[in-house]
Order: structure tokens, then sequence, then C-alpha cells
């Protein structure tokens, strides 16, 4: 398992890595943390942080134990962070899972399904919501189209990947896209199937300061 958590949070304005960010008390990291560990699903988690964060640091090796937590420093891009995360793993896991520190309130049972699918013979696996708002495709102010809202589907994480397949992938000259705002992106230009299984809406990526106020709204109506 790869958490990445080694954005700066820009748009959550708090002038701290967004994962520092508290939210009922505990730092985004240790809520993304806790949930992965609740989950039961992995051997081993790499966590990729700001680097020399050592508030970060400190957070993820304090839930180091029967699942042992490597720490290692991020990169300028969310893929290159991936990056370090992957390497930081042992050479042997047969599959892996890439998971935003951002997405902090992600119910255990959505890293179940994506392990579960893997399981059962896919290559690669992401979590998917369906979308609400209608959506356009636009260019220089100017609507260029509308795709059909019922193929749609907003993307989450944890996405599941056998190792192989992901290791490849992000040592491909694909990977140094920009553009690459995901990793199933990386394994689609390969033509490999990647399937859905069903998200949930609480594993929301906190990115903005309304998103921080619904997670602490929904942490608090938990008392977790
Ligand atoms: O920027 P974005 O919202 O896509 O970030 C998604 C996740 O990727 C966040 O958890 C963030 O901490 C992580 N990230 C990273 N390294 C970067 C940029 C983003 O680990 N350079």
């Amino acid at each position: 398992m790869v958490i990445v958590a080694a954005g700066s949070g820009q748009r959550l304005g708090h002038g701290i890595p967004k994962a520092r960010v508290l939210c009922g008390g505990l730092t985004l990291l240790e809520r993304s943390l806790r949930s992965v560990l609740a989950s039961g699903v992995a051997l081993e988690i790499a966590v990729v942080i700001p680097a020399g964060d050592d508030v970060l640091r400190s957070v993820a090796e304090s839930l180091s134990g029967a699942v042992p937590v490597r720490v290692v420093a991020g990169g300028a891009s969310r893929a290159g962070s991936v990056r370090a995360g992957i390497a930081a793993l042992s050479a042997d896991a047969p599959v892996i899972l890439v998971h935003d520190a951002a997405r902090a309130l992600t119910p255990p049972d959505v890293f179940k399904r994506v392990v579960s699918r893997l399981a059962a013979g896919a290559d690669a696996v992401i979590p998917v919501v369906p979308v609400a708002d209608t959506v356009k495709t636009v260019r220089g102010g100017r609507v260029e189209g509308t795709p059909d809202r019922n193929g749609l589907r907003a993307v989450q994480t944890p996405q599941g990947f056998t190792a192989r397949l992901l290791r490849e992938a992000h040592a491909g000259t694909g990977a140094g896209d920009p553009l690459i705002t995901d990793d199933a992106m990386l394994i689609e230009a390969t033509g490999t199937p990647v399937v859905t299984v069903e998200g949930d809406p609480a594993a929301f990526k906190v990115t903005t300061p309304l998103d921080l106020m619904l997670a602490e709204t929904l942490v608090q109506g938990a008392g977790t």
C-alpha cells in the first residue's frame, strides 16, 4: 500500500501541507492511515510525505506496528510521489494499492472491495461514484460538448494494481506527463483493462475549505 501525502495543500490555503491539517483533532494523514489499518488489507505501507516534514514523519511512524509503515520523501508531482512510495515497498508484493491521504475518510470497505476484485483476477481496479453535475468540455470560455452523464464516473482512491503492471507503468516515459492525475491513466495507455468497483461518497478528496468543513461535520457526527 502506498499513501501519497506529499502535496502542498495550496487550494486548502492553510499554509501547511494538506496531510498535516487537522480534522476533528487528528491530521488528515492519521485519519487516512487509520482507515487503511482498519480495513486489514495492507501487509506493509509506504507513506510519502514532503521532504523534511518531521510532524508527518512522526504521525506515520507512531502507527507502525504489526503492519510496518515506512516513510519516504515525495516528488514534485503526484506521480513522482507514487514512484517514491512504490520503490519503498518489498519487491515481492503481488499487488499494490495507491491511496491519496487527502481522501481521509475513505471507509475501510472501499479498500476491501478493491482488494477482492484484484483477488478475483483483475489487474487494475478503481473505485468510482456517479457524477451528479452535468459536465461540459470547455475551451477558451466556450462550450465544446456535453458527454453523456450516464457514462461518466468520478474516480476515487485506493486504486489497486498487480505490482508488476504498476511498476512497469511508472517506469515508462508517459509517467512524467504533467496531465497524469491518477495511476489508472498510465494503465489505460497500455491497453490493460481497468475495472471499476463501487466507491463511497465519504471517500471524497479534501481539497477546498468547504471539503474540510464537510469532513469535520462527518467526523463530529460519527463521534470519532
Ligand atoms: O494534488 P492532488 O489533489 O491531486 O493530490 C492528491 C494526493 O496526492 C494528495 O494526497 C497529495 O498529498 C498527494 N500528492 C503527493 N505529491 C505531490 C502532489 C500530490 O503526494 N507532489
